[in-house]
């Protein structure tokens, strides 16, 4: 058994700025209640003349972390992309990214986990690399959530919380096996899938049949969240994921150097340090930029805290999520 590790770090989001005071001339909202409930004070929407999509921003990331890691496009054996928001319903962006990025002709394979998708993408990686299988392995996490949102007072609750972005890491045999990744932990509960969905169009809803309605109050092709009961559980979901992960390497909570929750809101982080007793320094967010990016959100947050200077070599890195599905769970990683 081979362990694996992080080379190359990589983040891009689109330029276009949108803050709280923007989307209140859209609707009925305003920068107190976004700040007072979520934490975000703006986020990054792709501009509807910009060429980006989620396999382009994906791309952009994972040329930087390519770069960083020391390896070439050409050293890469597979790639995970998780994502929400392919470009395309099939085929998935993976194989966008292998185009892309011009590589040979390598497996791709697309993760379909919303907000715990990069939890599960560098867990799926971890185990190829364990097993000897590969070596080298790219694994992304992009969203362009801005397309599909309801920009009108109706859809206000969730369309204020979510941004565009995307991020990417390198994965690699480590030669050293106390360092890498030393676990992952997932988890699903598909009995709350109808709590964070888009339901359509959906097999038994096709677009055929959405067109021949015409209907102006089908809001099923946006985003659904059922926002306290999504919070109730993610909090209880974050804390038993992060305990697990530790419990799992013998490790106690003071032990914990970073940790990276996914960027939900900033209020559920906030809960969870408190719980954990982790210190400022000890627990990175950038929700207030970036607002919920949901599969690149723990990557664009690892990318920015290592660009920072807040992860160091032989820091214990803890890796968390939890959103749609509902999925959740946790990497902890040996830097
Ligand atoms: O990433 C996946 C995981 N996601 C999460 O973990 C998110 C979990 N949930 C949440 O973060 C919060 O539930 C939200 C931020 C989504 C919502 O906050 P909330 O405190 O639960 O608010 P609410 O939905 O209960 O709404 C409270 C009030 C309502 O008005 P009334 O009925 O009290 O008159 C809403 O209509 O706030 C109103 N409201 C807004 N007002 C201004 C809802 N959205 C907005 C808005 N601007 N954007």
């Amino acid at each position: 058994m081979y362990n694996s590790k992080i080379i190359g770090l990589g983040k891009y989001v689109p330029e276009n700025v949108v803050t709280n005071n923007d989307l209140s001339k859209l609707m009925d909202t305003n920068d107190a209640w976004i700040q007072e409930r979520t934490g975000i004070k703006e986020r990054r929407w792709i501009d509807k003349n910009s060429e980006d999509t989620s396999a382009v921003m994906g791309a952009k990331a994972a040329r930087i972390a390519i770069e960083r890691s020391g390896l070439t496009k050409d050293d890469i054996d597979f790639i995970v992309f998780a994502t929400l928001s392919p470009d395309y319903y099939f085929p998935g962006c993976g194989v966008q990214i292998q185009d892309m990025l011009e590589m040979p002709t390598i497996g791709a394979l697309d993760v379909r986990n919303q907000c715990s998708g990069f939890i599960y993408a560098v867990s799926v990686a971890d185990q190829f690399i364990k097993t000897g299988m590969y070596k080298n392995i790219l694994v992304i996490g992009a969203e362009y959530h801005s397309g599909g949102l309801d920009k009108t007072t109706r859809g206000r609750s969730v369309s204020v919380i979510f941004g565009d972005g995307a991020g990417a890491a390198v994965m690699s045999r480590a030669e050293n096996t106390d360092h890498g990744i030393l676990s992952s932990h997932l988890h699903s509960e598909g009995k709350y899938a109808k709590e964070l969905i888009v339901e359509g169009p959906n097999i038994k809803h096709w677009v055929p049949q959405m067109l021949e309605e015409n209907n102006p109050d089908d809001i099923s092709y946006f985003p659904y969240m059922n926002g306290q009961h999504v919070f109730k559980h993610a909090v209880v979901r974050f804390s038993e994921a992060i305990m697990e992960g530790l419990a799992a390497n013998k490790l106690e909570k003071e032990a914990i150097d970073m940790l990276i929750p996914h960027q939900a809101n900033l209020r559920i982080s906030q809960f969870i340090q408190k719980k954990f007793g982790l210190r400022d320094n000890q627990v990175f967010n950038n929700i207030q930029k970036y607002g919920n990016t949901t599969a690149a959100s723990v990557i664009i947050a690892l990318t920015e805290a290592w660009e920072a200077g807040k992860i160091k070599d032989n820091d214990l890195v803890v890796l968390a999520a939890f959103g749609s599905g509902f999925t959740w769970g946790s990497v902890v990683i040996r830097w």
